[in-house]
């Protein structure tokens, strides 16, 4: 589809992306999407702008229909739970929730906090790193590999296979498009789900193919796909975002240092802010109107999540991180039924990295001269470098 082949609904204003200031500036960004009214026609989308139009939306699947958005895409394999609408997401939301809670993740955590360490000590000793590639990218796949038993070795393939995979979903048509790494993916993903039903593990993928509501390999294979598309780059932009912030203003820096509990909360204001997947796509499946305008059925909409969480009214200081010890509402993660599942998994990995980061190197800046930035548009939104220099310690050096 091109912006030439989807009409234009009557009152709905247009902006180009290229006007839209996101770059370097989310605050911005979203200040100048959301002035311009409540559904912005920006490419090929109608964008909802307002927080209680996209709150609205994300509670009522009924009418935002995700199972329409994502057929669009046509992937061979339905993403599990992501691609489907109430009831059959209820269902498959009931038997996978249990193995996402804090409780249950908890017993990754010796494994994951080493992995952390093993990382930061490394870069800790070099007195400058490029955090993206560092930490950012390498940590959230090696989380997954731990959470489905497989060898932390296989890191730098899993990568390679997930950005041809992200790649492939965002590509218009399969055209001259190399399958290849989407395959090894799929066979790789396939033959480790053949391996656990054989010889089931203490691994999270064991555990959802065995037992009283077993997945079948089919939604087996679907889950761990979506893992890979939602829960590698959505952590690996989060990690960016977090140290990004540190990195440029001391005294929130030293604040943290001085009393890492609040460490969780911080990860939460970076969500609120900079959330890694800022637009959620649905479809609409009769009329709907929302500040005005009347929406047909069949229309793409993508709720801002990133104008959402910053819109006047919430929190005192709605484009700065604000700690002042109260949990600011925020839909970094979504909302209604398809709130993100791996959240506890997130914010788990977004503590460890920033705990023991400080407590590795407690002060550190940008490299001179470096502005990081985002692409806009892009489905996720992450720094794409950070280049982060400090000094080296007695202990490391
Ligand atoms: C900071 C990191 C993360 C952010 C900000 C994030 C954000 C989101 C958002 C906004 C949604 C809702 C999508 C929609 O309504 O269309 C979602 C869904 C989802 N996320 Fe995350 N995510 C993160 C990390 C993860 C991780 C680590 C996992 C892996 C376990 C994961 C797994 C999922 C799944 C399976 C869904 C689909 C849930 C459903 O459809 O019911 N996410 N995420």
């Amino acid at each position: 589809m091109t912006a030439d082949v989807v009409p234009l609904i009557p009152g709905v204003p247009v902006l180009d992306f290229d006007s839209v200031p996101m770059g370097v500036d989310r605050g911005r960004g979203w200040a100048v999407v959301r002035e311009a009214g409540p559904v912005v026609k920006m490419g090929d989308f109608y964008y909802v702008t307002r927080r209680e139009d996209v709150v609205d939306a994300l509670r009522r699947p009924e009418l935002f229909s995700s199972k329409k958005a994502f057929d669009i895409l046509g992937s061979p394999i339905p993403l599990v739970p992501i691609s489907f609408d109430p009831p059959d997401h209820t269902r498959y939301r009931k038997i996978l929730q249990p193995f996402f809670s804090p409780r249950t993740l908890g017993a990754m955590l010796p494994s994951l906090q080493q992995q952390i360490e093993d990382l930061i000590d490394d870069l800790a000793a070099a007195g400058e790193c490029e955090a993206v590639s560092g930490i950012a990218e390498p940590y959230p796949s090696q989380v997954f590999l731990t959470l489905f038993g497989l060898p932390v070795a296989d890191r730098d393939r899993l990568m390679v296979w997930k950005d041809a995979v992200i790649a492939l979903a965002d590509s218009p048509n399969l055209e001259g498009v190399d399958l290849t790494p989407a395959l090894e993916l799929f066979t790789y993903l396939n033959e480790t789900i053949a391996a656990r039903r054989k010889d089931p593990g203490e691994d999270i993928l064991s555990q959802l193919i065995t037992g009283e509501e077993a997945l079948n390999d089919q939604d087996a294979i679907g889950l761990s796909f979506l893992f890979v598309l939602a829960g590698l780059d959505t952590v690996t932009a989060s990690i960016g975002f977090a140290l990004h912030e540190l990195a440029r203003d001391p005294e929130l820096r030293r604040s943290l240092v001085a009393d890492p509990e609040r460490i969780p909360e911080f990860v939460e204001e970076v969500v609120r802010l900079e959330p890694p997947a800022p637009v959620l796509p649905r479809v609409t499946t009769a009329e709907v109107t929302i500040g005005g305008v009347t929406l047909p059925p069949d229309t793409f909409v993508r709720l801002c999540l990133g104008s959402a969480n910053r819109e006047e009214g919430l929190v005192a200081t709605p484009d700065d991180v604000l700690l002042d010890g109260v949990a600011h509402r925020h839909w970094g993660f979504g909302g209604g039924p398809h709130r993100c599942l791996g959240s506890h998994l997130a914010r788990m990995e977004l503590k460890l990295v920033v705990t023991e980061w400080l407590r590795r190197v407690p002060e550190f800046e940008l490299a001179p001269g470096t502005e990081p930035r985002i692409p806009f548009p892009a489905n996720t939104f992450s720094l794409q470098s950070l280049p982060l220099r400090y000094p080296v310690t007695a202990e490391e050096a």
